[in-house]
């Protein structure tokens, strides 16, 4: 038998407790999370499953501060990040978090490089610098023949593609993506697959991924399937 050993508790970078999470549909009430705990650790790449609807994504807007809980706890190194104000948690998940959403969300008007420059302005990089990192990380995502081309031309994976790059540019601590290979062909699946791992290997980027997607998911180190608003630890799937 192989032993696990869990790491020490100071390792734990975001902690959820008892998290809730209702929607009110028509007056009546949704009721997705209804009680979430886990420990996400520094530098750990996360996998998490589970059926259409059940609330995957809702999580992970969660994690990323993106929509407010109805209850319960989230704790990024300790510290309840909803007691911030809006401006602050904006600042927070700038600094902290690269987040891919499952419908991209990109500015469809404008091209890759700018889509992808758009965060490291907000963070109020001077405009080479920001440039420059823009055009590195999409090359690694495979669009360096794609920089200049408007986004609403491009395919759906190469859009996947952009907004991994956007995620990345700014070299988070923690990578939130929804369904990253999604759309994506087996090859740049791999290699968004690929980058995420270098990236964990090289700076100990930790990620939390929502896949269906059953390789990407082996891969990582540990693996957990919401079921009935609860997460549920895997072992060994
Ligand atoms: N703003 C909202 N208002 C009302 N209900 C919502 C809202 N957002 C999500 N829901 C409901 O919450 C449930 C969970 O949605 P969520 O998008 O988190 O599921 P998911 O696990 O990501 O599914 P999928 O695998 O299809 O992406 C769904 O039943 C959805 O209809
Ligand atoms: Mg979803």
């Amino acid at each position: 038998m192989v032993a696990v050993a869990s790491p020490p508790p100071d390792q734990v970078k975001i902690q959820i407790r008892r998290l809730i999470k209702t929607f009110w549909s028509n007056g009546n009430p949704v009721e997705v999370l209804t009680g979430v705990d886990l420990d996400i650790y520094a530098g750990e790449t996360l996998a998490v499953l589970g059926a259409s609807g059940v609330g995957k994504s809702t999580l992970l807007h969660i994690l990323g501060t993106l929509e407010r809980p109805t209850g319960g706890e989230l704790r990024w190194e300790g510290h309840d990040v909803f007691t911030l104000d809006d401006k602050d948690l904006a600042a927070f998940r700038n600094r902290k978090i690269g987040f891919v959403f499952q419908f991209h969300h990109l500015l469809p008007e404008f091209n890759a490089l700018e889509n992808v420059t758009m965060p490291a302005l907000i963070a109020r990089l001077p405009q080479i610098r920001a440039q420059e990192l823009a055009e590195a990380i999409l090359v690694r995502v495979g669009l360096k023949e794609r920089l200049r081309h408007r986004v609403s031309t491009l395919s759906g994976g190469e859009q996947q593609r952009v907004a991994v790059a956007r995620a990345l540019v700014l070299e988070p601590e923690v990578l939130l993506a929804d369904e990253p290979t999604g759309n994506l062909d087996p090859r740049s699946g791999a290699r968004v697959q690929e980058l995420i791992l270098e990236l964990n290997r090289e700076r100990g980027l930790t990620s939390v991924i929502v896949t269906h997607n059953r390789d990407l998911a082996q891969v990582l180190d540990r693996r957990i399937t919401l079921i009935d608003g609860k997460a549920v630890i895997m072992q060994g799937v």
